[in-house]
């Protein structure tokens, strides 16, 4: 079977934690990981996990958020799935009005004209009007609105713990197969 070509954005909200995690649970999957990280992306995630986008794992190719020459720039490079994680509002809004400023706003516009799934990992709180027309709009759009939010009812026993149970639900999103995901309810399966 033709391996999954995944986009991963990686913009500058709150929730590097969860990008990590998502990424090390990839890391052991079989699938084709290519990234595009904004510039206020590299700066949270250099402030919250003291770590560059380019020590991540299992990304293979990382794109300048300024290449529109880039390959995730046009419907043709045949991605299966984009994952933006964390999303901040200003993507979202940037999505939710089509405008395509850098090669992650791009991108997902691409995914949407293709009609391909689009998972946008939405971290604010609280969340305004704005935030959440954005959200509505763009789910209206196509792309599915993930906020990062564990599965606490599994008990997580740590913060990477509690992270994993949410990579996990992105997991079931991409139609990936996780071996040691935990289900609610699988004892009685
Ligand atoms: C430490 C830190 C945390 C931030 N957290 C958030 C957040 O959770 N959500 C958000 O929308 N913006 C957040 N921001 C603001 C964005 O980084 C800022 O709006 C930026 O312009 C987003 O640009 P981008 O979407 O191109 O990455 C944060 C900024 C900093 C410095």
């Amino acid at each position: 079977m033709k391996k999954k070509k995944i986009l991963i954005g990686v913009t500058g909200a709150s929730a590097m934690l969860f990008l990590q995690s998502f990424l090390e649970m990839l890391a052991g999957e079989d699938v084709l990981l290519h990234g595009v990280c904004s510039e206020a992306g590299e700066k949270v995630l250099g402030l919250e996990r003291e770590c560059s986008f380019k020590d991540l794992p299992a990304v293979v190719k990382w794109f300048d958020e300024k290449d529109f020459t880039a390959p995730p720039a046009s419907g043709s490079s045949g991605y299966d799935a984009m994952v933006i994680i964390p999303c901040s509002m200003g993507t979202l809004a940037s999505i939710a009005s089509g405008i395509s400023a850098n090669l992650i706003h791009r991108s997902a516009d691409v995914l949407l004209k293709e009609r391909k799934p689009l998972l946008l990992v939405v971290r604010e709180t609280p969340l305004n009007r704005t935030h959440l027309q954005n959200m509505l709009t763009v789910h209206d759009a196509g792309a599915t609105v993930c906020p990062p939010h564990p599965g606490m009812y599994l008990k997580p026993a740590s913060l990477e713990d509690a992270a994993r149970t949410f990579s996990w639900r992105l997991a079931d999103q991409l139609g990936i197969q996780i071996n040691e995901r935990k289900r609610w309810g699988q004892e009685q399966s």
